[in-house]
């Protein structure tokens, strides 16, 4: 059994015993929800988020209160990181008043271990740039394992796995093939060549810049957004999305690598659809995939709490 981790800081550089044991602690949320019920009772877990979340932040609230904690919120834009206090001066403020764990979304990369490496308090990371988004990593290995009966022994290999769309910019997608080929999945990264560089290649993947060939083989597909707001010119309120320089526009995008009802028919009928949210329907995934019988997106969305309160479980009482 590996030793208790002080942080969940990324899945990169995680052996495959380490992301078993997070695997195993999830289960047991799962299996034995009456024996967590007030494991972290009258503490206090603190929400610093510097950028925009609606799933991980509310997930990560409901599983410090499942676990009998409270739950506080500090958020960009009412924080005084807009006066120019800094992100390590803030959490260590939280902290001076007596919280348990800090959870951190941040723009910047590497922002939840600088945290990390000046605080006493466990830190856990909930998105940092485009670097890792952990508990999303975990969340969507737990989700496949189990749809796809790899649960005793969160074993993953000889399954097949794509991921699709906008991979430079996604921190779930580098916290998804840390994770994913650690267990020994094979997965293939799909995108056009700005979205998916061949230079993923060292991360362990295979590198794809077309789908259709790909679909009668996989176990299963994760499709990401194109992140926009990561691009330099984002769509200003109400107005049109505008393809970002790395796609030449939405309809050549959609022709290419939309997961369309024509091309979900294409999969195995065992395959399962995934996606982390927030989905732009009629972009990436057609709505009637992403609501139809192949997709686990809502069973991603319930087992993402499961996960939270692993991970805060195992933190805090280390
Ligand atoms: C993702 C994120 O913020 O990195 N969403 C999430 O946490 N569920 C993916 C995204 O924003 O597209």
């Amino acid at each position: 059994m590996p030793s208790a981790p002080r942080h969940l800081l990324g899945l990169q550089h995680l052996s495959p015993d380490d992301l078993r044991a997070w695997l195993r602690a999830t289960a047991s949320m799962h299996q034995h929800p009456e024996r967590y019920d007030r494991a972290l009772a009258g503490k206090v877990v603190a929400n610093l988020f510097f950028e925009d979340s609606t799933r991980t932040r509310l997930s990560f609230t409901i599983a410090a209160k499942r676990l009998g904690a409270d739950a506080i919120d500090l958020l960009g834009s009412t924080s005084s990181v807009n006066k120019g206090e800094t992100l390590i001066d803030t959490a260590r403020n939280i902290e001076a008043m007596g919280v348990c764990a800090l959870v951190v979304r941040a723009r910047q990369s590497g922002a939840a271990s600088l945290i990390a490496s000046r605080v006493q308090v466990p830190v856990l990371n909930a998105g940092d740039g485009k670097h890792e988004h952990p508990t999303q990593g975990l969340l969507d290995v737990y989700t496949l394992a189990r749809a796809l009966g790899r649960d005793t022994t969160w074993d993953l290999s000889g399954l097949r796995v794509a991921i699709v769309g906008d991979i430079s910019a996604s921190r779930v997608a580098r916290s998804d093939i840390a994770a994913l080929t650690a267990l020994g999945a094979h997965v293939t990264c799909v995108g056009s060549p700005g979205l998916a560089p061949r230079s993923l290649a060292s991360l362990g993947v295979e590198v794809s810049h077309t789908l259709d060939p790909l679909l009668p083989s996989l176990d299963a597909i994760i499709m990401l957004r194109i992140q926009f707001e990561r691009y330099d010119a984002p769509p200003a309120a109400g107005e049109a999305k505008k393809a970002p320089n790395v796609i030449a526009s939405v309809r050549e995008y959609r022709e290419q690598f939309a997961l369309t009802a024509a091309r979900a028919a294409l999969l195995p009928p065992h395959c399962i659809v995934m996606h982390p949210g927030p989905i732009n329907r009629g972009i990436e995934l057609d709505a009637e995939v992403a609501d139809g019988s192949r997709s686990v997106i809502l069973q991603q969305v319930t087992n993402g709490v499961l996960v939270r309160m692993a991970a805060l479980h195992r933190l805090v009482q280390a």
